[in-house]
Formats: structure tokens, sequence, C-alpha cells
């Protein structure tokens, strides 16, 4: 009598596995999916729609001068599905389109991961199935926390899901413990947006459109040392650690937003 709604009943559990332990023909596939989706990306947000891009140096210096041992987590706001890749066109091409620098991404695994082709799809380009609800204890946040521990770069949605609403902002603590776990303590930058609603709304039909102002700014580099060390000293729970930490993200992420509102509102009034 009720509809209820199909179940995806597809099996994720070899996408883990194939990525710590990827083939020949897995990174020569994965290089490709992630050279295509950049590409793309940059067509669609930098020559397609007219974007301001704010304080790019600072993740261009991030991706090229960090030293090797260190990693680097972004944090930004999500405002629609096309936020990752869309974000990352606002980067330079020669970041953008190689696998080595570019990020992993956690990516929900009920939207992204419902068959196999779709998962081949994400998981090629970098973004791990990560299943909400489960908690901070899941594989998906283990697999970052062993990339953060080899240098590399993971980007986090910490609200956990698109924002339709007009409520506050509440974060989720996974990125608190990546932070706190980390053995070296990650460069943590954050990303303010606006635009990409308008470019891939949230309703039907799910159309890519064209011509949209959007705005992308990045924030000064967050550095977690001396709050870890002294999280660490004062022998804090980790609950109490991954609280402070996604605090402190959650308070620069806001101050970001509203710096972001005003350059957006300033750059598209003064062209018109
Ligand atoms: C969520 O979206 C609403 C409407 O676009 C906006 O007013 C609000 O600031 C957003 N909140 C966050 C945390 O992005
Ligand atoms: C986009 O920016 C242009 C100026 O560059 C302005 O005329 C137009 O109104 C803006 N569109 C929206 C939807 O804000």
């Amino acid at each position: 009598m009720s509809v209820t709604a199909v179940k995806v009943n597809y099996n994720i559990d070899w996408i883990i596995p194939s990525l710590k332990n990827p083939s020949r023909l897995w990174n020569i596939a994965s290089s490709i999916t992630i050279a295509c989706v950049g590409l793309f990306s940059k067509f669609i947000i930098q020559w397609f729609n007219k974007s301001k891009v704010h304080n790019r140096h600072i993740i261009s210096f991030a991706l090229d001068k960090r030293p090797k041992h260190v990693p680097l987590i972004t944090v930004s706001n999500h405002h629609s599905c096309f936020d990752d890749p869309g974000i990352w066109g606002a980067l330079q091409i020669k970041h953008l389109m190689k696998k080595s620098v570019m990020r992993w991404s956690l990516a929900a695994h009920d939207i992204c991961f419902t068959c196999a082709q779709h998962s081949y799809f994400f998981s090629l380009g970098k973004c791990i199935p990560v299943i909400r609800g489960n908690g901070v204890y899941q594989e998906a946040v283990d697999f970052c926390l062993e990339q953060l521990a080899k240098g590399a770069w993971v980007h986090v949605f910490p609200e956990g899901k698109v924002n339709m609403t007009k409520e506050n902002m509440r974060l989720k603590w996974g990125i608190g413990r990546m932070i706190f776990e980390s053995p070296i303590t990650p460069i943590v930058i954050p990303i303010w947006h606006i635009g990409m609603d308008d470019v891939l709304p949230n309703y039907p039909p799910y159309m890519l459109r064209l011509r949209k102002n959007l705005t992308f700014n990045f924030g000064n580099p967050i550095d977690f040392t001396e709050i870890v060390k002294v999280l660490r000293e004062r022998k804090a729970t980790d609950v109490e650690a991954r609280k402070e930490i996604t605090d402190r993200i959650q308070d620069e992420l806001l101050k970001l937003k509203e710096e972001t509102e005003i350059l957006h509102q300033k750059y598209f009034k003064f062209k018109s």
C-alpha cells in the first residue's frame, strides 16, 4: 500500500581495499579520470560561468611548497552535488589534472556508490565511500588517516550533507578525529564558495547551468599544531579533542562565510 524508496544494496566492500592496493591499470584509469574531471570542472567554472577566485595563492602555495610529509586538509561549505569536483575548477590547471597532487574526498556511499559504474567512477576519482551516521570510527576515516600519514591532501565537507536549509551549520566530528590523530598535524585550509547551487540546483532537472556568478575564497591556513599539543598535554579525551577542533573549524568557516559574502556582493555589483 505504501511506496517505499528503492533500496540499493550494492556491495561496496571492495572499494577501500582496491584503493589501498591499486593495480597498474587502476592507477592509469585513475590518472585519466582525475585529468578529465579536472578539465571539465575548469570549463564549467571558469569558462562557462562568471567566477571570481580570491586568494588562490594560499592553496597553490600549499600544493607546491608544503614539505612532502606534511598533510593538507581542506574544508568547505556544501551547497550542491557539483561542489566536488566543481570547486577545484578554481585551481590552477597544473594542480587540477594531476592525480598525485589532487585531493582524496569523502563521498556519501548511498549517493555516489549505488552501482558498479558510479562506484568505479568515483573511486577512480579519488572519492572514498563514507557511511553517514556510522560515526567517526569507520573505514573511510581510517583510510583518510592513512593517506594523511603519507602527506596527502584530503578534502572534507564537514557539514556532512548538502546545505538546503537556513539552519546554522553543525559540523560532523570526523574532521576533528582526522586532525587530532594524524601523525603530523595537517595544514588546514578553509574554503567558502557562493553560487554553486545556481550552477547545479538541488531540485530537478539536475542539469548544469551556465553564466552564473560564482565566488571562491580560500582562507588562511589554520594551524592546529599548538592546539593539538595542548590537548595532548592536558590528556583531553578523544571526544573533547574532536569537539574543540571541530568548533574551531566552525568558527573559521563562519568568519570566512561573512567575508566571502561581502566579496561576492562587491565584485558582482561593481562589474555591472
Ligand atoms: C545554508 O543555506 C542557506 C540558504 O542558502 C544560507 O542562508 C545559510 O547561510 C547556509 N548555511 C551554511 C552553513 O552554509
Ligand atoms: C551577476 O553579475 C552581473 C555583473 O557581473 C550582474 O549584472 C548580475 O545581476 C549578477 N547576477 C545575479 C543573479 O546576481
